[in-house]
């Protein structure tokens, strides 16, 4: 009896050892999502927020591209949206709109963001998204 207790214990302690060694990336926040909607409150998806990790929105996310309507950004992350995939920006001008728009924390609907040049509509634009801790 003793002795599983204290075996417990030290697998235990070795976890938490284990645990407290897992190097964490300073100003990330593990759990951080970023949320995009097809539409206003429907068809959202949270993806995960990894600083600096360009989301393309093809394979299992291609259903978002060209769709998101409106995106939650989380406190401490910049994040930007981009018309094209690879989030690079092409500096082309698609429809009169930015290829790119530079979101910060809150709740966006896309007909009226921050642009380059004043308020853009970005709805059903975004092909790639990259978020930075701030
Ligand atoms: C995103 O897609 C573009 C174009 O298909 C590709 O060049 C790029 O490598 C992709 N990036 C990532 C992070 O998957």
């Amino acid at each position: 009896m003793f002795n599983s207790k204290a075996l417990l214990a030290s697998t235990l302690a070795t976890l938490f050892c284990f645990a407290s060694a897992t190097p964490v990336k300073p100003g990330t926040d593990a759990s951080a999502t970023i949320q995009v909607c097809t539409s206003v409150g429907t068809g959202c998806v949270n993806l995960p927020v990894v600083s600096d990790d360009c989301i393309n929105l093809t394979g299992g996310l291609s259903f978002l591209n060209k769709e998101i309507s409106t995106a939650t950004v989380p406190g401490g992350f910049i994040c930007t949206f981009f018309q094209d995939f690879g989030c690079t920006a092409s500096g082309v001008v698609n429809a009169g709109t930015d290829s790119e728009i530079v979101l910060q924390q809150g709740n966006w609907h896309l007909t009226n963001v921050p642009g380059l040049s004043g308020p853009t509509n970005f709805e059903d634009l975004t092909s790639s998204i990259v978020c930075s801790p701030l």
